[in-house]
């Protein structure tokens, strides 16, 4: 017997189409992530803003009936941005100044990847991910995911991200992080 075909589709949307659909997005994200409902009104003007950044991108995965079931963003990081000062503070502690530059002078920062959980397992997540990435012109791409089994360390894994920074503890949040990164294109 062979698998069934996928019917989801992934398409590319420009800011304005994610603008328009922020809600449903934002409530896959915290579905996906498990947060409660309140980070929807945090996360939103964080959300926009981002939009507004450099070499923006957005894919996302549409059901048969049009629903949003899975949306990857990210943009060009630069210096000044709260995650490329936060990466640099941690990287400058334990890589020399040329591991730090390779790493923070040309990168995608892939901000955010989320599947609901009724569609994951089936390759939709690397295929977003895959997709947000063919058209990222940056020479590498950099991440921050949680310590500990995931679905998402398994997928970018097999996608080959590799360390760049471990057990990394950004400002305000407890959890230890991991930041992955791989050279471009994929
Ligand atoms: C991380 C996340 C986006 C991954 O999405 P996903 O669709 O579940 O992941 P994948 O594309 O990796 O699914 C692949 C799995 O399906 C299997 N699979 C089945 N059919 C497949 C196919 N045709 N192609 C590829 N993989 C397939 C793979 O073997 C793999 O299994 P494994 O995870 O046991 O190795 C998703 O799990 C998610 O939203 N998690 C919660 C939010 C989150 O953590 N986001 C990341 C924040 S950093």
């Amino acid at each position: 017997m062979t698998a069934s075909p996928r019917l989801e589709r992934i398409v590319e949307i420009t800011a304005s189409e994610l603008n328009e659909r922020l809600g449903e997005a934002l409530a896959l994200y915290v579905t996906a992530m498990n947060y409660p409902p309140a980070t929807v009104e945090q996360r939103a003007p964080m959300w926009l803003a981002h939009m507004m950044r450099e070499e923006w991108r957005c894919v996302i995965a549409l059901g048969e009936h049009d629903e949003l079931v899975g949306v990857g963003y990210g943009y060009r990081g630069a210096a000044g941005q709260w995650w490329h000062e936060q990466v640099r503070r941690g990287l400058m502690q334990v890589s020399p100044p040329a591991v730090v530059d390779s790493w923070l002078t040309d990168y995608f920062e892939l901000t955010e990847l989320h599947v609901l959980p009724r569609a994951q397992g089936r390759g939709l997540g690397e295929e977003l991910l895959r997709r947000l990435l063919e058209g990222v012109r940056s020479s590498c791409v950099l991440l921050s995911t949680p310590e500990g089994p995931s679905k998402a360390w398994k997928l970018y894994r097999r996608v080959g991200f590799e360390d760049v920074l471990r057990h990394y503890q950004f400002t305000g949040d407890p959890r230890p992080f991991a930041v992955l990164g791989r050279k471009l294109p994929v």
